[in-house]
């Protein structure tokens, strides 16, 4: 049986690599809707090849000057409108979500209620929204499945464990290209130099927030939401081989890890063929390459992100959703080199000390702490 699959962010680093995998296995699956921002040059060759039905530009002027360049059957939307027809297409069964932001929160709520599985690198959404979305995941007997690797590598570890057996998670983490760096040197660093990562090759955001651990720090949230563990549970390594892509503990103490070459291709296979594998055309590890594999504590004082994500979390509610939107901000303010590098936290630990928390009930909520995120910033900032 072929696969049926949109995929929001189809020009961005994870977009494309699922079209490689796609084009790999073309008797495994077939695209039947994109989105992008606005890359359109990009787009308008994915849809020559793939011949998409439905494809969404969020720039309405974009959209519109797409209309006039292709030919086909492909019908074009765009804005938010166009990323929940997108996700919802009554064609799709899989919707891979690999926008960068809390822009991807609709889209996934609605494919969800939809019906729609979800394979999700777009880990804002859960940050933001993480009971919302997998309350709704329940309501709709919705599987979401992770692509970031540390998730996937997790999924991987508990297949056929009772979840009672689980004791801890062990995530791991690159320390991303500040590592070795002293807090001095690290205050002077540009983005150009946050966005040389070590291991990965990845958008420009998600390489800031790796730069920061704040990536590792999102990634907290999203495991405490997909595998519904206690945030306490969630135990932060940094691993600078990228090999073991993270590790769970059992009760009696046994130790069950993930690896693999650093390479997104696997666990985005993994999402778009489970719960079964396939054929992959990644490199293999090869052991006698690899003769240390090294772990180390994470520096908080250096990457102070990782411990404001803890805190959102811990706090809960809305805070998270402060913690996201005042980084999505800051990130974006930083590559325009508008801020700092650590303006990032400072900024981030004053907006969720200027918030009051409370428990959500609707996404509207969200987007009105959202709004009031960026309104306290601007301001703070001019
Ligand atoms: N890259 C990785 O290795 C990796 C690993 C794990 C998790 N993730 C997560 O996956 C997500 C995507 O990361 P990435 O590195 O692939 O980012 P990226 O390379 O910057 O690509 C982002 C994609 O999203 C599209 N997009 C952005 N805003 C949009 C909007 N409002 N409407 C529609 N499309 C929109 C972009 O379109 P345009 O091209 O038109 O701008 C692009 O196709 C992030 O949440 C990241 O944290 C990434």
């Amino acid at each position: 049986m072929i696969k049926k699959i949109s995929v929001l962010g189809s020009t961005g680093s994870i977009g494309k690599q699922t079209l490689e995998i796609v084009r790999e296995h073309p008797d495994k699956f077939e695209i039947v809707g994109l989105a992008v921002m606005k890359s359109i040059d990009d787009l308008e060759a994915q849809i020559n090849e793939f011949k998409p039905k439905i494809v969404a530009v969020f720039d309405e002027e974009r959209a519109k000057t797409l209309i006039n360049r292709i030919s086909g059957n492909t019908q074009v939307r765009w804005g938010i409108k166009g990323l929940i027809e997108v996700a919802t297409y009554y064609e799709t069964e899989v919707v891979l979500n690999s926008v960068v932001g809390s822009v991807g929160l609709i889209p996934t709520l609605e494919a969800i209620k939809n019906k729609k599985t979800i394979a999700l690198a777009n880990k804002e959404t859960l940050v933001a929204a993480g009971d919302l979305v997998m309350k709704e995941c329940k309501n709709n007997d919705v599987n979401m499945i992770p692509v970031d690797s540390e998730h996937s590598a997790i999924l991987q570890c508990l297949q056929g464990e009772k979840s009672a057996n689980l004791d801890k998670i062990i995530l791991t983490a690159s320390g991303g290209p500040f590592r070795n760096w002293c807090y001095d040197d690290i205050k002077q660093v540009t983005f150009k130099d946050a966005l040389k990562h070590p291991n990965w090759s990845m958008g420009k955001k998600i390489s800031v927030d790796s730069s920061t651990l704040m990536n590792k720090g999102l990634e907290v949230i999203e495991a405490k939401w997909l595998f519904d563990v206690d945030v306490e549970k969630i135990e932060v390594v940094i691993h600078p081989q990228s090999i073991i892509h993270s590790m769970i503990e059992l009760k009696d103490g046994s130790i069950i890890a993930q690896l693999g070459v650093p390479n997104m291709k696997l666990p985005i296979q993994y999402a778009l063929s489970y719960p079964d594998r396939i054929q992959g055309e990644v490199t293999k590890l090869d052991f006698k390459k690899f003769h240390t594999l090294t772990f180390e504590e994470p520096d908080l004082k250096r990457f102070p992100c990782l411990s404001l994500a803890y805190e959102a979390i811990r706090i809960g509610g809305t805070m998270p959703c402060v913690l996201n939107a005042a980084n999505e901000m800051l990130v974006d303010y930083f590559l325009k080199d508008k801020v700092n590098f650590y303006d990032i936290p400072y900024y981030i630990e004053k907006a969720m000390e200027k918030h009051r928390p409370f428990s959500y009930q609707s996404v509207e909520e969200l987007l009105e702490v959202e709004a009031w995120v960026r309104a306290w910033i601007i301001n703070e900032l001019r």
